[in-house]
């Protein structure tokens, strides 16, 4: 057994969470539920960002106090992961007292181990992205992502020495050439280091809309520096409960492309100043993208044209196809590490595709058989059936893919699964055979409807537990654990299936 700890980002809560967020979130928790069928002890974190200038702004012009308009914002997000099914163990909040703590002992260790300066801050400020730019990283004079002016600040400021982590960094990416993945962001990250790294200005003056600085109460800390700081207070960094060592070389951050630069050289290098070791693993993904364009709130408040990217809400979309059909899609059609087109055309294929006519279809028509052929009571599976060796492919293959982070490429085998299930039937057509004759023909496709579930379950939690209780699969599915429950003849037949109504009635575009 082993561990696995997976964070996403913690999101900004000057507005309510949109899909690209959801994208992310369900394959944190995808990866969460497959660790957790292969029987690690696992620790699913997720949470949102509450302090600096762009909530402030968003609390004012909603006319409500910073504090009242996170209480709001934070409960949709949670909201929204319910109905998801997102299965997160904490839930982390940066104005929770557990957080200014953490944060406030992190960065006096900093301050103490003498990598923090004070002296002013001349720049140009992007409040959506709560960062500074440079001239030429500016797109005619506009943030490069959110494409609106920047502000020129000037404040006196404390300064963490990132400098002085240059030759560090690059010695723990060469040692370490797997910690960022994919390898094209990691060479991104690893170059930017290599092209020379400045100091950075971690505390504000000009707002007090964030966590006091404990050597000098002038000052809050800069966002980002609360926010990274996050993936430690979940384990209780400083505390009574200090699970650190326990969890900490298990980490896996998910995060979008981005927020490199932050996960990948500033929190590296937090980390050694702080004197723990940088996170052991982060995975970068891509964006989702509405018609070329990334799905973001921040450009949602200006007019962007005819798309209204924020009206498509993750709501709306499970109401329309359901919760674990606008999973699946998500964790189909983007690859983690590749940008992806969101529309509801594309969603509209994958669902009669994948889910209406080969699962859905597989699950109907075995139950319907099993009814007419075997009175309704599941035979044993055949040793010798071909589907034996495909259910063992299936498992063995969309393990490697969770491994690699690939869970579109775990769907793709499991699918494939499906696909030798139904060809098997078509081929034997048990429904004209006469009954008691095609015993192991359909306990066989039985068995594959039982592996099918177990490996599916991770991408279609709700579905899943709905077949495995129609079957009437021995135990439940949440204490199914692989390798052993997804061997062949693990399941023995003898119970009873239950027809039920179609799982994913088909659908035509736009209905
Ligand atoms: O950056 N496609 O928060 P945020 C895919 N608070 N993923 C997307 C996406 C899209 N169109 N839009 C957002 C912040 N995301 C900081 C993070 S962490 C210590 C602090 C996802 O609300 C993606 O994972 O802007 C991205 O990195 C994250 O939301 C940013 O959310
Ligand atoms: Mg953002």
């Amino acid at each position: 057994m082993d561990r696995f700890y997976i964070t996403t980002p913690i999101y900004y809560v000057n507005d309510v969470p949109h899909l690209g967020h959801a994208y992310c979130t369900v394959n944190a928790d995808a990866l969460a539920r497959w660790h957790r069928l292969i029987g690690d002890e696992t620790l699913f974190l997720t949470g949102t960002d509450e302090h600096g200038a762009k909530v402030a702004d968003s609390a004012a012009l909603n006319g409500v106090t910073p504090g009242e308009w996170t209480d709001r914002t934070s409960s949709r997000f949670q909201e929204a992961w319910k109905g998801l099914e997102i299965s997160n163990d904490d839930f982390l909040r940066t104005t929770e007292a557990r957080h200014s703590a953490t944060v406030q002992d992190f960065l006096q260790k900093i301050y103490d181990n003498g990598f923090i300066r004070i002296d002013k801050y001349k720049g140009l400020y992007c409040v959506g992205c709560e960062d500074y730019y440079t001239e030429d990283q500016l797109n005619s004079g506009n943030c490069p992502v959110h494409g609106r002016p920047v502000v020129e600040m000037e404040e006196d400021n404390y300064f963490f020495e990132l400098s002085k982590f240059e030759d560090r960094l690059i010695e723990w990416y060469e040692k370490n050439p797997t910690a960022i993945r994919p390898g094209t962001k990691r060479n991104e990250a690893l170059s930017f280091i290599k092209g020379g790294l400045k100091d950075v200005s971690i505390t504000r003056t000009s707002l007090t809309w964030g966590i006091p600085v404990p050597w000098d109460e002038r000052h809050v800390f800069y966002v980002w520096y609360d926010a990274l700081i996050n993936y430690l207070t979940a384990l209780g960094y400083g505390s009574e409960n200090n699970e650190v060592a326990k969890w900490w070389p298990h980490v896996h951050h998910l995060i979008g492309k981005e927020i490199i630069r932050f996960h990948c050289v500033w929190w590296p290098a937090m980390c050694m100043a702080a004197g723990v070791e940088p996170p052991a693993n982060i995975f970068v993904h891509g964006w989702l993208l509405v018609g070329g364009q990334k799905l973001s709130k921040s450009m949602a408040s200006e007019d962007t044209g005819p798309v209204k990217l924020t009206e498509i809400t993750p709501a709306s979309l499970t109401e329309d196809f359901g919760i674990d059909a606008v999973r699946y899609h998500l964790l189909r059609d983007v690859p983690l590490g590749t940008d992806g087109e969101f529309s509801i055309e594309g969603m509209t294929l994958r669902y009669n595709a994948d889910l209406a006519n080969n699962l859905g279809n597989l699950v109907s028509r075995v139950a319907t058989v099993v009814g007419s052929k075997c009175g309704g009571i599941a035979p044993s599976p055949d040793e010798h059936s071909p589907l034996a060796a495909a259910a063992r492919d299936a498992v063995t293959e969309s393990g490697e893919a969770w491994e690699r982070f690939a869970p579109h490429e775990a769907l793709e085998a499991t699918w494939r699964l499906i696909g030798a299930a139904n060809a098997e039937l078509e081929r034997t057509e048990p429904w004209k055979a006469e009954a008691g004759s095609v015993d192991d023909v359909l306990g066989s496709a039985v068995e594959a409807v039982r592996i099918v579930t177990i490996l599916a379950s991770p991408a279609l939690p709700a579905i899943c537990a709905e077949i495995w209780r129609r079957f009437g699969f021995a135990g439940t599915l949440q204490n199914q654990h692989l390798p052993a429950d997804g061997l062949w003849g693990a399941g023995q037949g003898g119970q009873s299936v239950e027809k039920g109504e179609p799982l994913f009635p088909r659908r035509t575009s736009g209905s």
